[in-house]
Parts: structure tokens; C-alpha cells; sequence
């Protein structure tokens, strides 16, 4: 979720967890969260004897029976194997060196990173669907909780769960039990258990979101107070949810990140959707790579937000970027959110946010004008900065701050429109009527008609949808480079994540604010979280008409007919990967690009990891990098993308690249010739070898080499972005080829 001032409030809750935490473990105050990881379940080993197991393993590494029952946090035992305990650093170590044990880590937080959307995507309500299919299709959601008594999860006309479906139903604080739309709900909040965070509710609403927008039920007059007003439904209606919460307010820490994959993989879940925000840090040293490899292994496929990190100059910022993980950008949708100003001259001006209140006319002014001191110090409206008297029954014009809208309401202003020098793309409800807009061309018109009128007013008028042309990449959504792989693009693909209306829980007011009172069993949210369950729900939706094929053949279905965005340079394939899903054309692809868990090791070992690393990510101890030789071509994975990332210093950097690919023909024609269109930019050259392929028969596969050439056609450009489509006439099976140099290479 991204809300206005999400760092401060996550991380300062975070704070306060861990000291929390650690004080509940109050006998050994050093000790931290670790996890202590085994690899793969050994053969026919059962729950029972793996905790017994784990036991004796702790008991030695600490020397004392009472404290190793105290410091141990978890048995993992249905997916994989490991165990979480609260260790010294010295008891972590001996762990570690420990023959069986694979590698200990220190548990960390991560954060937490629809209506009308799949409508945009193509996907009416009437679409083409394999019902019988869809409904035993279930949805493994790792979030904050869901709330299921609301519209978006009713489950009327669906029946019984799946027979395969192994998993449980928790009940516990605001949560009664399951139905047959969310068929199963289990909290794991392993370090701070108390009441509410042991619960599967949602507490914090974006659980419900996410899930919601996979696979909500069909709900006509779904809106926020009337805006966005339409029928919401998830992308696949009929499949099942299983919430795992892993995550609170103060983020999801890796120990229940862990828990909720060993459960989910064991219950039966076919597809996974993580909208938690990974590390950038090497594989192996992160929770979600981890269960999401050993979900790969088991032919689940795992959708994961990109991040929020935007592209402010910060360099690249992509999380979850392992190679098995679907990799999620947001853009827009066609549709923006307009909070219209009118002053009381009848000028009209637009703005953003949500605003559900109804217009009504009030006296305007400036923090300037109504500052305490007469020196302009409340032009930002900020605590304490502003005369009371000067407030009251006005609508207040500011620079922007955090939560003015408070100080204004308790001062009993009626409304405030906020003046903000940076593009605003995301809407979000204020406590008053409120709206923002583009500083200084807009500000500066409305503050000059405060300044020359005698008794100046405005309405605020509640937030209206209008439709635009086209999808942007939203400015928040994380960029690439990531450097573990630098020959890998992430992210993989976009979706829609900016202002999505999806269901949202009652448990939380809509602003997220302990002091607004409004709730509703629907919201507007934005993040690359709510990309990520619209590739989810799209990956399962796919799988429905193919419920043999791969993670990496559901995948590249969806990547090779994705939709590039047109936008140029800084936003190339680094912000959108392949480009905007198309569910619809994903079920019909023509050829696919597969990856099993042979390759995925060839390509770690290609890229650096040795054979510890290795069985950090497999759990195989028998995985060895000396005896694979499998992996060839710049990147060595039968990757969807091309891209070479030049770690080159020089000028004019060469281009030089081979790339190996093949693909596996799964058109419904048994006989048919693919052929090559390349698109180049200038000074890169792309050649395929060979340049028409010829298939005979269904699952066939052949390969090509691609080979890149050539020079920087100047100083500035960073980018050279091409592509090369395999087509039949039938067909359009793209794949977005991209050659980027670091930034500072041209000594700027
Ligand atoms: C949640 O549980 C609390 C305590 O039982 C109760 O007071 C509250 O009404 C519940 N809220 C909802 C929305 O169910
Ligand atoms: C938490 O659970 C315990 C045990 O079930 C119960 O006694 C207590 O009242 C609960 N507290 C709240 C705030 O619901
Ligand atoms: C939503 O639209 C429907 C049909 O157009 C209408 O009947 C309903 O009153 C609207 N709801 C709101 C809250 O505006
Ligand atoms: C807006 O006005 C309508 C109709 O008068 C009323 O039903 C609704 O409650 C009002 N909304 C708010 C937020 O005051
Ligand atoms: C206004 O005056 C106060 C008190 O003298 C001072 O602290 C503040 O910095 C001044 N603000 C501006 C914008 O000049
Ligand atoms: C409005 O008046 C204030 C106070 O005199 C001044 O600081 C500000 O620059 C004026 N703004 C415009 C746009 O005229
Ligand atoms: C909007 O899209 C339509 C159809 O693609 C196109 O004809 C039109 O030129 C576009 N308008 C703008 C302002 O981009
Ligand atoms: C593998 O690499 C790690 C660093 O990632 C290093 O600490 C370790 O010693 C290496 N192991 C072997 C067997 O080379
Ligand atoms: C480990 O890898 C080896 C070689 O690839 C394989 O034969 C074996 O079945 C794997 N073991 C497990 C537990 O996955």
C-alpha cells in the first residue's frame, strides 16, 4: 500500500514491535530473531520428528534445555526445512556451522508495498471462462489478513473447496471462520503474538485489497462513498483464497514470511500472491526468493510487487528479482481522479485526491493571510503556525505538509486545497474536503485571487473518474537495474496499481488514521501492491485453460504478449518490463519460453553463487556448481527479455552480446512457421539465427541465438530499447530487447 506518509508510520512502528518483541524475550535481551535453515524436508520425515529434531539441534548450540524451549519461535516442517529461534550471535554462528544446516540468518521486516481494471485490461465481465476449472483454482495470498464478510467474498454459486485443498481455517479476534470463497486463513505473527496479531483479520485493509482483487466475487454498486461507482469483481471470480497473514502494521517480518510460504506450498495452493517488498540483497539471503523457489519447485507460481521505490534519482530501487519470480511494475489505468477547485469568480481548477465529501461554498484564505505571526510562517498551515479565529468556517489555501488536514479540522476549518510543487498520480481521503493541486501554475492563480479579493471563496467538489487516453507508469513504481543478475530485467511486466477500487476491511478507517471514523467494505489504494494481484489473478486465469503448463510457460505467455507502454528513454522496459498485461491474449500465445529447476541452478551458478550459496536457495545438499556446464549466452536462462547491462565506464561502450533462446510451440496448429521481425534502434544492431523456425509437431521445441552489435549513437543516450516478434500471422510472440549503459558512464 502506499499511503501519504507510509515510511514514517512503518518504520516507526517497526521500532516499537522489535522492542516489543525482544522484551517479551526479556531473559536473553541480546537474543534476535534468526532463522535457522535445513533445505529440503528430508524423505518421509513427518512434522513431529522434524520439531523434535530441531530441538536437540538448538539445546546444543545453546547448552540449556529451559532456554532452548524459551528461545524457540517455530518449527518449519511442511515445505521445507528450518526452524526460528531467538539466538545470540555466538549460538548463530556454531548453528551455522552445524553439519545439516544450510544458513542462519537474522529475521528482518519487510513493508508492505478493482473495478474497473480488468475492464481496461480487456477482460469484461462476459469473458471467455473455463468455470469447472476456475473454481479449483486457489489463490495462496501472503498478506496483512483478510476480512470476509464482505461483498467482494461472498460465494454464492461456487461449492465446496477443492478436494485437494489441505489447508486450515484459524478463527481468532474479528474473525469468525471461512466460507467457500476464502477457504482458508491463517495468521503467523511468530514474533509478537498478542490477540488481534494472531488473528487472520485484516487489521490494516490492504490484505482484503489485494485479495480481493484477485479473485472477488462479481458485486454490482461497489464504490467509495459513490466514487468509482461500478460492479467490482477480482480477475478470476470463481477461484478460491487462502490468506496467510505474515505481515501487521509494522511490516512482515521474514520468520512469518517463511511460515506462511511452508504452509501455503503444503496446503495446495496454485498460484501465490506476495505484495511485500523483498531485499535487493543476494538470493539467498532472502525469505521470499527462498519460498518462492521451493513454491517453483512444486510448479506454483509466485507474483510479487516490484516496490515502491520510484525512479527520484535513487538508482535502481527493483526488489523480489529473483529469475522464478513474476516481477510486478505499476502504471495507470485509463481512468484519473479529478477533485475539481471552483472559486468564487466561477474559475475552475483540477486537482487530485478523494474526496467524497458533497460541495458546498465557504470564505477562502491562505496560511499566509491566517498565520499567527504576521511573517508568512503558516503558509504551510503547519501545528501551531496558524490564528484559530482566522481558521474557523474557512477553507484554507497551503503549501504542503503532513496532515494539515487535522490542524485544519481541529481548528473547525472546512476545507483545505494543497499546494504541491511535485506530480501528484496517487488520490487518497482527507479527513475535510480537500484537494491538490500542481504548485506554482495553479497555486499561484488561486493564492493572487485570495490576495485581490475582498471576500474570496471556493468550493471543493467531490472527486469525479474522467477517462484518458492511454497508461503511464506510475512515478512511484520501482525501476531497474538489479545488479545479482545484471543481464536479468526485472521488473517482468506492469499492471494497473494506481487508484484501484477494490474491497477493503472495516477494521481500518479508509485514510488508514486512528481519528477518522469513515469505513467502508470498499477502498481506493495505490502501490506496485496492487499491480501484483492483477498478474496473479491473470497468471490463474491462464491456468485455467492450461493447467499443465510451468510457472516459466505461464509466465512468458503473459510477458510475450504484454503490451509495451510507448514511453521513451527513463521509462524503457526498466520501469515496465515486457509492458501492460493482456490476460485474454496471455491464453493463446503460440510459443512459450520454459525454464525448469535444472536451468534456474545452471544460471546461479553462471552468475557467481557456488555450491553453499546454491543449497542456501535449493535446500539440495547434493546440488553441486562444479559439475553443471549447462548454462550459455550473456544471461543463461531461457529468460522472456533480452538485456544487456554494459558495466563499462567508457564513452562509447561496444556492443557485444550472444543470447541464447528456446521455445516450445503450444499452438493449437501442430504445422506452422514462426518468422523474425526485428525492430533496432539506431547504433544497435540485433541479428536471429536462425531467422524462421519451422515446428511439426505440438511441444516442439527449437532454438535461436540472438546476437547484439554495435555502437552508442551519442553521449546521451542511455537506453537503446528494440525488440524481435516471432510471428505465424496468428501469433505475435514479442520479446522486448534492451542494451543500457550505467549511468555517470558518459562522464556527466
Ligand atoms: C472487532 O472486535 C471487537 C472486539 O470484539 C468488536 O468490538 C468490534 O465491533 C469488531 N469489529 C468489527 C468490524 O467486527
Ligand atoms: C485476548 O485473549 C484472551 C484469552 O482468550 C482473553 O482473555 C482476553 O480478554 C483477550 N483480549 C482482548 C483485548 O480481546
Ligand atoms: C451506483 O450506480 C447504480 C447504477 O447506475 C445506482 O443505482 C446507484 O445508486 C449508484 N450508487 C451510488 C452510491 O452512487
Ligand atoms: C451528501 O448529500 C447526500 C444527499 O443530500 C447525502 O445523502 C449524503 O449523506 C451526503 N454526504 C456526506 C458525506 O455528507
Ligand atoms: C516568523 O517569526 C518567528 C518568530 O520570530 C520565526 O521563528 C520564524 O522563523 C519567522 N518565519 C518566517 C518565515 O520568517
Ligand atoms: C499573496 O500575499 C502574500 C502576503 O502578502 C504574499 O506573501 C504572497 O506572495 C502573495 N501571493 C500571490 C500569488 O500574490
Ligand atoms: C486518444 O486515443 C485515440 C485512439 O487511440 C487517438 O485517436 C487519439 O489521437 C488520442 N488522443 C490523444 C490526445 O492522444
Ligand atoms: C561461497 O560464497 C560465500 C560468499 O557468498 C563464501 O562465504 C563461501 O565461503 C563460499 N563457499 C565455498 C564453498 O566456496
Ligand atoms: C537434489 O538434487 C539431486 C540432483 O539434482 C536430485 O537427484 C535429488 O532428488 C534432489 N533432492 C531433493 C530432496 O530434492
Amino acid at each position: 500500500m502506499f499511503n501519504r506518509n507510509n515510511s514514517v508510520f512503518l518504520f516507526f512502528s517497526f521500532n516499537l514491535c522489535l522492542v516489543f518483541a525482544l522484551h517479551n524475550a526479556s531473559s536473553h535481551n541480546e537474543r534476535k530473531p534468526y532463522v535457522v535453515y535445513m533445505g529440503a524436508l528430508p524423505a518421509g520425515g513427518s512434522k513431529v520428528s522434524l520439531s523434535a529434531v530441531h530441538h536437540n539441534i538448538l539445546s546444543q548450540a545453546i547448552g540449556d534445555e529451559r532456554i532452548a524451549v524459551q528461545s524457540k519461535i517455530h518449527s518449519y516442517g511442511r515445505s521445507f526445512n528450518a526452524f526460528a529461534a531467538w539466538l545470540l550471535p555466538h549460538e548463530a554462528k556454531t548453528l551455522s556451522e552445524r553439519r545439516g544446516v544450510v544458513s542462519v540468518f537474522l529475521s528482518i521486516k519487510r513493508k508492505l508495498h478493482t473495478t474497473h481494471s480488468w475492464d481496461f485490461l480487456g477482460m469484461p465481465t462476459a469473458v471467455k471462462r473455463n468455470f469447472q476449472i476456475e473454481r479449483d483454482i486457489i489463490v495462496g495470498v501472503i498478506d496483512t489478513g483478510i476480512y470476509v464478510d464482505i461483498p467482494s467474498f461472498n460465494d454464492k454459486g461456487i461449492g465446496p473447496p477443492p478436494t485437494k485443498w489441505k489447508g486450515r481455517c484459524q478463527t481468532g479476534l474479528n474473525f469468525t471462520g471461512c466460507n467457500n470463497k476464502v477457504i482458508g486463513a491463517q495468521a503467523f505473527n511468530l514474533l509478537d503474538n498478542n490477540n488481534q496479531s494472531s488473528s487472520p483479520a485484516d487489521f490494516e485493509g490492504h490484505g482484503t485489497h489485494t485479495a480481493s482483487t484477485v479473485a472477488g466475487s462479481l458485486h454490482g454498486g461497489a464504490s467509495l462513498y459513490g466514487l468509482l461507482n461500478g460492479t467490482a469483481r477480482g480477475g478470476v471470480p470463481a477461484a478460491r483464497i487462502a490468506m496467510y497473514r505474515a505481515c501487521n502494521e509494522g511490516g512482515c517480518a521474514d520468520v512469518d514470511i517463511l511460515a506462511a510460504f511452508d504452509a501455503a506450498i503444503a496446503d495446495g495452493v496454485d498460484i501465490l500472491s506476495v505484495s511485500i517488498g523483498g531485499s535487493p540483497a543476494s538470493y539467498n539471503e532472502d525469505p521470499i526468493a527462498i519460498g518462492s523457489f521451493h513454491a517453483m519447485q512444486k510448479g506454483i507460481l509466485t507474483s510479487c510487487s516490484a516496490g515502491n521505490g520510484g525512479d527520484r534519482g535513487v538508482g535502481p530501487t527493483v526488489t523480489n528479482v529473483a529469475p522464478w519470480i513474476f516481477t510486478v511494475a505499476a502504471a495507470s489505468t485509463d481512468r484519473h481522479l479529478v477533485t475539481e477547485v471552483e472559486l468564487g469568480d466561477g474559475r475552475k481548477f483540477s486537482g487530485i485526491s478523494v474526496n467524497i465529501f458533497n460541495s458546498s461554498s465557504f470564505p477562502l484564505t491562505s496560511g499566509t493571510l491566517a498565520s499567527l505571526l504576521h511573517n508568512g510562517s503558516g503558509r504551510y498551515c503547519g501545528e501551531g503556525t496558524l490564528d484559530e479565529s482566522k481558521v474557523k468556517g474557512k477553507i484554507l489555501y497551503c503549501l504542503t505538509q503532513n496532515r494539515q488536514d487535522y490542524i485544519i479540522e481541529k481548528m473547525g476549518g472546512k476545507g483545505i486545497i494543497i499546494s504541491d510543487q511535485s506530480p501528484r498520480q496517487f488520490a487518497f481521503p482527507f479527513i475535510i474536503p480537500a484537494s491538490i493541486v500542481k504548485f506554482p501554475e495553479i497555486g499561484d492563480k488561486i493564492e493572487a485571487y485570495i490576495n485581490s479579493t475582498r471576500q474570496p471563496t471556493a468550493v471543493i467538489h467531490p472527486t469525479k473518474s474522467v477517462k484518458v487516453n492511454g497508461s503511464f507508469m506510475a512515478s512511484f513504481s520501482s525501476r531497474g537495474p538489479q545488479f545479482i543478475a545484471p543481464n536479468l530485467l526485472k521488473p517482468d511486466i506492469t499492471a494497473p496499481g494506481l487508484n484501484i477500487l477494490a474491497g477493503f476491511s472495516p477494521l481500518i478507517s479508509i485514510s488508514g488514521e486512528i481519528d477518522d471514523t469513515r469505513t467502508s467494505v470498499y477502498n481506493i489504494l495505490s502501490g506496485t501492491s496492487m499491480a501484483c494481484p492483477h498478474v496473479s489473478a491473470s497468471a490463474a486465469y491462464v491456468t485455467s485453460f492450461h493447467s499443465d503448463w510451468s510457472p516459466a510457460a505461464i509466465k512468458s505467455a503473459l510477458m510475450t504478449t504484454a503490451k509495451p507502454l510507448g514511453v521513451k528513454d527513463v521509462d524503457v522496459e526498466l520501469a515496465y518490463g515486457a509492458g501492460m498485461i493482456d490476460p485474454i491474449a496471455a491464453t493463446n500465445p503460440g510459443l512459450v519460453f520454459d525454464i525448469d529447476e535444472a536451468a534456474y541452478i545452471n544460471f546461479l551458478c553462471k552468475i557467481g553463487y557456488n555450491s553453499s550459496n546454491l543449497r542456501q536457495i535449493t535446500g539440495n545438499t547434493t546440488k553441486d556448481c562444479s559439475r553443471i556446464s549447462g548454462a550459455v549466452g550473456e544471461d543463461g536462462l531461457n529468460y522472456p527479455t533480452i538485456n544487456l547491462n554494459l558495466n563499462t565506464v567508457s564513452n562509447n561502450p561496444k556492443i557485444d552480446g550472444v543470447f541464447h533462446r528456446t521455445v516450445t510451440n503450444v499452438g493449437e496448429v501442430t504445422s506452422v512457421v514462426y518468422k523474425a521481425t526485428i525492430e533496432a534502434p539506431k547504433g544497435l544492431s540485433i541479428e536471429v539465427s536462425p531467422s524462421v523456425l519451422s515446428f511439426d509437431s505440438k511441444n516442439q521445441k527449437k532454438s535461436f541465438q540472438v546476437s547484439l552489435t554495435g555502437n552508442y549513437p551519442d553521449e546521451e543516450t542511455m537506453h537503446l530499447s528494440g525488440s524481435i516478434i516471432w510471428s505465424d500471422s496468428i501469433h505475435n510472440v514479442r520479446i522486448p530487447v534492451l542494451v543500457s549503459r550505467p549511468a555517470g558512464s558518459t562522464g556527466q
